[in-house]
């Protein structure tokens, strides 16, 4: 038998990148294709990439450029295909600023991946570089796409993410999904829980479902009806086996009283809402197109913290963006002081071809920008490390995820995604412990396991979870 074809794919980006470059690995795992973890034995490398900021953008260039002068060192020449939303934006540009891409495609044709593969095979090298994908296509990706096998579901640990939403109609002046991603798209309930059960059965315990717009969901749910958010989230805690939900990236305007009674109803939702604002001036809201203003917000965070009153919110911001003024600057850490976030991550204004905000004459020096998001993420950071300090003393679940640095740890994440360090089997991977926290550092939490599905609540392991010197940087646990 010949050697099975090895395949690098290398993602930037988003968690839908993340999804999506296991379900190309998914789909080529059908025509032979085994996964490698570097380029350097790779028959194709897949740079799965990121449009949103300038910044990302880039990185598929200097990545491309890397790639070459390896393959030139290593004398081989390896199948090189772009993906993700680089692609879907800058498609033709990329055949000509990059020699040795053989084929480009965008987010919603990757399951033509075999064929295009194929073509660019037939081809030969002299051709190269020819195969652009980057149509929109009438039929859906997802009726093409290979399932997972249960060793690659086992092979990526008992957390999962599930595109459930894609795309995105609210134009938000800055931003370019709605242009590499399309169109907001749901997709049915029915095949959203197949492939929940799927996960299910390989021994997934939780998901996130996914989309740029996740809570505007309205997918068929089989009766001729479209199901929200709430609805989904609701069956999808019925597939046996999956125990934690978690639902990523919601717009404010579209958290609605059912989703926020999902929260209040329903332990398995977790409390830690990622709910992007980007900016605290009503002005620059405005300007940004987001279609809500700063009262709505906090309406929102109370509305939901009264539902489920241990919820911790992140968000997303985007200082320096054209027009912004000290006073709008100031709105935004007036906002960040008022609602008090668990983390959050922060950008300076990149400005995007195609998007309306890039064209304005308003635009600020990099050095007003600079000051800003240092000013904002020194708030931000004040703020996560408070959190996290409160959460000493406190009683978690945490999912068991994989071994820890040192032998004998195991790492698992908090209901508010913060990492865990526990003394455990590694055969508890995959189950909920209950953890009491005892050490808090910038970067986990570490704790003693007093029960859980793996070791029966009233008996905790023996032989003593003491902490390991080395493991945390913070406090001495305390007798
Ligand atoms: N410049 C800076 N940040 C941006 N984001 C989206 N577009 C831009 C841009 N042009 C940020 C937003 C969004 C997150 C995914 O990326 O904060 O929520
Ligand atoms: Fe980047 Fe947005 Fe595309 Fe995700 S959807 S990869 S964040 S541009």
């Amino acid at each position: 038998m010949s050697e099975p074809r090895k395949l690098f794919v290398k993602s930037f980006g988003c968690q839908m990148n993340v999804y999506d470059a296991q379900r190309m690995t998914d789909q080529l795992a059908r025509e032979g294709y085994v996964e490698t973890d570097t380029a350097d034995d790779a028959d194709l490398v897949i740079l799965n990439t990121c449009h949103i900021r300038e910044k990302a953008a880039e990185k598929v260039y200097s990545e491309l450029g890397r790639l070459r002068k390896q393959q030139e060192e290593l004398g081989r020449r390896t199948m090189v295909a772009v993906a993700g939303c680089v692609a879907q934006a800058e498609g033709a540009e990329i055949v000509k600023r990059a020699h040795g891409v053989d084929l480009v495609v965008g987010p919603q044709s990757y399951h033509r991946l075999p064929e295009l593969i194929a073509e660019a095979q037939s081809r030969g090298t002299h051709k190269r570089a020819r195969i652009v994908e980057t149509e929109f296509p009438v039929e859906d990706k997802f009726d093409f796409l290979a399932p997972p096998t249960r060793a690659a579901i086992a092979k990526r640990g008992p957390t999962a993410f599930v595109t459930v939403q894609e795309g995105c109609d609210k134009f938000c002046t800055f931003c370019v999904v709605p242009y590499t991603r399309g169109a907001e798209v749901s997709r049915p309930v029915a095949k959203i829980l197949d492939e929940v059960k799927r996960l299910a059965d390989g021994g997934v315990r939780e998901v996130t479902l996914i989309g740029q717009n996740v809570n505007a969901y309205h997918g068929d749910d089989g009766h001729g009806s479209p199901a929200g958010l709430a609805e989904l989230v609701r069956r999808v805690a019925e597939v046996p086996g999956i125990a934690r939900i978690r639902y990523t990236t919601s717009h404010p305007r579209d958290m609605d009283d059912d989703l926020i009674a999902a929260h209040r109803e329903m332990p398995a939702l977790m409390p830690y809402l990622h709910l992007p604002v980007q900016s605290g001036s009503n002005r620059i809201l405005a300007a940004m197109n987001r279609k809500h203003d700063r009262e709505l917000y906090f309406e929102v965070v109370e509305k939901v913290r009264t539902a489920r009153p241990d919820i911790a919110f992140s968000s997303d911001f985007i200082v320096g963006f054209p027009g912004e003024s000290d006073e709008d600057f100031a709105d935004t850490m007036d906002l960040v002081e008022r609602v008090g976030f668990a983390g959050a991550f922060s950008f300076k204004y990149s400005p995007r071809p195609g998007t309306p905000a890039a064209g304005s004459g308003s635009q600020l020096p990099e050095d007003v920008k600079n000051e800003r998001l240092y000013a904002l993420q020194a708030l931000l950071e004040r703020q996560k490390a408070a959190f996290d300090a409160a959460c000493r003393g406190r009683r978690f679940d945490i999912l068991l995820e994989k071994p820890g640095r040192l032998p004998g740890q195991l790492i698992g994440r908090s209901p508010y995604l913060q990492s865990v360090v526990v003394l455990a089997p590694t055969a508890a991977i995959g189950t909920l412990a209950e953890v009491d926290i005892r050490e808090v550092s910038t970067r986990s939490l570490a704790g003693t396991i007093i029960g859980g599905e793996a070791f029966g609540s009233d008996r905790p392991p023996q032989g003593g979870l003491r902490l390991e010197a080395g493991m945390v940087p913070v406090e001495k646990v305390e007798a």
